[in-house]
């Protein structure tokens, strides 16, 4: 049977990876976060000490980088050189490295390599920023899900308060803006919306409601 290849982005915050693992779930599919490849790189530079924007030593690092994914009771597990980096990868200082090494197109091609392979070998919901607008441009399905900026900073405080992570909503908000606009305006591969990509505004929505619309569409079985 053909794998099926569902593509999920839009800005940070928005729901895409809560919603993503609910689907992968409901339909049997693979869910991958791209944003935690991303994001590995981004806490392998800065524990080197290396600047995320600085394009020379990312490039050096990067030779010496290897990604990989496991899934441990179906669960992703990002690794790091061999090393398990899940939870390191998700503290907040790195989610604005991730945005600024992702402007780096010798680390978006390393990382679409993996991901173009996994979608070749599994029927895979992924989440990221350029899913559907680049790395799978022929997914079976593609949906761009987003929200206000304040909803978005709301729920990613509530998501780092269960972490136990305490930022202010200020912060958060104003972080979630600076990487809305570095998302969308780096040169290669930026967050777009594909032409063919369903629109899913979700500031007035929960979780359910979401989850309810795109299944909706999806027109699968579980394997
Ligand atoms: O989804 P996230 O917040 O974990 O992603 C962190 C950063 O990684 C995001 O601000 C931009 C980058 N990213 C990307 O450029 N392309 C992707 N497919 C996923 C993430």
């Amino acid at each position: 049977m053909k794998n099926i290849n569902i593509a999920v982005d839009g800005p940070a915050g928005a729901g895409k990876s809560t919603v993503s693992k609910i689907i992968a779930e409901k339909l049997g599919l693979m869910y991958l976060d791209t944003g935690a490849m991303y994001r590995a790189v981004a806490f392998k530079a800065l524990e080197n000490d290396i600047d995320p924007n600085d394009y020379n030593a990312v490039l050096k690092l990067l030779k010496n980088t290897k990604i990989d994914i496991k899934y441990i009771d179906g669960v992703q597990h990002i690794m790091l050189d061999g090393k398990d980096v899940s939870e390191s990868v998700r503290r907040h200082k790195i989610s604005q490295a991730a945005s600024d090494i992702s402007k780096i197109k010798e680390v978006r091609l390393m990382l679409v390599e993996i991901q173009r392979e996994i979608a070749r070998q599994n029927s895979v919901i992924m989440d990221g920023r350029d899913i559907g607008s680049f790395v799978l441009p022929n997914a079976d399905y593609k949906f761009y899900i987003t929200a206000i900026p304040e909803e978005r900073a709301k729920r990613r405080l509530l998501d780092l308060r269960e972490k136990g992570q305490d930022e202010s909503f200020d912060e958060i908000l104003k972080s979630i803006m600076i990487r809305d606009e570095n998302d969308k305006n780096r040169d290669f591969a930026p967050l777009i919306k594909a032409e063919d990509a369903i629109l899913i505004d979700t500031t007035n929505l929960n979780i359910e409601q979401v989850c309810e619309k795109v299944l909706s569409i999806i027109n699968i079985s579980k394997e």
